[in-house]
């Protein structure tokens, strides 16, 4: 098997562009502003980017790292590095967590193709304002069947994709259609922005008020910037076990966090704005895009057509996120038991879609049992991915690179003829000390706020 050359990107853009793809997704455009309008805001937004940068960067690097270094999925990867020692349970626990996360994102993956028919059909464009818009979209969420439905067409999708390898399937898609979505965000934002109230909107999602935070959201914004890049869970690993030696870790990294964070950026002053100008709650949940951007497409000259192209874009822009999902799951079956791709392809594509059905129905006839603490299984998994297995995942990423296999074995890796060498250092620095124990100490005031309560 070794000896067989591994598949590489076809070009430098290629790979950034795969990698954002990856990064830029639902967790943007659909999450982002709803776990906002959930906890408060600016302030959100504000812990959301030093977050960012204090741990999502950092990672970020240390899983290309450890992906070019090895050039393994995440379970090789920790066999390869710290072979015979518990560590490779981090590699295990990202294969899960794909595993997991593609279950529901699948589900509005489903969404978002129930929501292109609708545009299309004329449906959206009665959705006049927000109350419309909302019974609308609850009478398409109790549609057993059709979301159900609508979840298996985005996996099969995905399976569609992965199944043709990484540089057929997964590159060519990202390349083309990531610049038109930007185009269509910024017409979102200039119609809202020049909606009535839309100022109240702007100084939600910017104006800090810290009386609104707590540990909780805390703990949401760190791992909201887990989830929208990417991280924790060997995503990045595997796609960096891709990259030839000539690519540039460094600064293929900060081109993908800086463009996820202003898509998600973007996608907050696209529809904080409209929010407020047109009465809802910010506060509505993952329902939250699907009761607003309809009805401002729905009082816009051409807003059809706008209403189809965005949709359109938000179900490629999830794709190229869920073929990331998939691929770390086929990656470690195919690599560590020689399975081949189709069947690795075709098997977990069924189970995930099995395990999405659940989240799919916890918007319909599961919505009131809930799992776990007050929460359903659709907020079950998402919350047990991405604020607990993603920033766990990303805890030992640090102190298994940082600590026990040594950067000095793999600081090569890192640009060779960069000129700006303390920002090598300074990631050094950050991966050993800032990004372990900024996880830490979040999880530590959560705990005790837990107890305390
Ligand atoms: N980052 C993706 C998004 O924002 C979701 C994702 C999470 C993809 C984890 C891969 C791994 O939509």
């Amino acid at each position: 098997m070794s000896e067989q050359k591994r598949e590489q990107w076809g070009s430098k853009v290629g790979f950034v562009l795969a990698a954002a793809g990856s990064a830029i997704g639902l967790g943007n455009i659909w999450k982002f502003p709803y776990v906002t309008g959930e906890n408060g805001g600016a302030a959100f937004v504000l812990i959301y980017l030093i977050s960012v940068v204090l741990l999502g960067l950092p990672i970020m690097i240390a899983e290309l790292v450890i992906g070019r270094h090895t050039e393994k999925d995440p379970v090789g990867a920790f066999k390869a590095m710290l072979g015979g020692t518990g560590w490779v349970i981090i590699g295990y626990m990202g294969v899960l967590s794909g595993f997991f996360i593609l279950s529901f994102y699948s589900v509005i993956g489903g969404w978002t193709l129930g929501y292109i028919v609708n545009s299309i059909t004329g449906l959206t464009s009665s959705l006049k304002d927000v109350g419309t818009a909302k019974v609308a979209f609850n009478e398409f969420t109790h549609d057993t069947v059709m979301v159900v439905l609508y979840h298996f067409l985005f996996i099969a999708a995905c399976v569609f994709i992965v199944i043709r390898g990484i540089k057929n399937g997964i590159e060519k898609w990202s390349k083309v259609l990531m610049p038109l979505l930007f185009i269509i965000i910024i017409v979102l934002i200039v119609r809202g922005l020049s909606m009535d109230g839309a100022i109240d909107g702007v100084a939600f999602f910017l104006k800090p008020d810290f009386s609104k935070i707590n540990t909780d959201s805390v703990l949401s914004a760190l791992g909201q910037s887990f989830f929208s890049l990417s991280l924790g869970m060997g995503a990045i690993i595997t796609y960096g076990s891709y990259l030839s030696r000539e690519d540039k870790i460094l600064h293929s990294a900060i081109y993908i966090v800086i463009l996820d964070t202003v898509i998600a950026i973007m996608a907050g002053l696209a529809i904080f704005p409209a929010v407020f100008a047109m009465g809802l709650n910010p506060n509505s949940g993952p329902g939250l895009i699907y009761h607003v951007i309809p009805a401002v497409f729905a009082n816009m000259a051409y807003g059809g057509v706008f209403a189809t192209l965005f949709f359109m874009l938000l179900f490629i822009a999830a794709l190229t996120s869920g073929i990331s999902l998939l691929e770390v799951v086929v990656a470690y079956i195919t690599d560590e038991k020689g399975w081949s791709r189709k069947k690795a392809v075709l098997i977990f594509g069924t189970v995930i879609f099995l395990l999405g059905v659940p989240s799919a129905l916890s918007f319909n006839v599961m919505e009131n049992i809930t799992v776990f603490v007050g929460n359903n299984f659709f907020d079950f998994m998402d919350k047990l991915t991405s604020n607990f297995m993603l920033p766990i995942g990303g805890f030992f990423i640090a102190i298994a690179l940082g600590w026990k296999y040594g950067l000095d074995k793999t600081m090569h890796e890192l640009d060779p003829d960069t000129r700006i060498i303390s920002l090598k250092e300074l990631w050094a620095f950050t991966i050993k000390f800032v990004s372990p124990i900024l996880v830490l100490l979040v999880f530590i005031f959560n705990f005790i706020r837990q107890i305390g309560d």
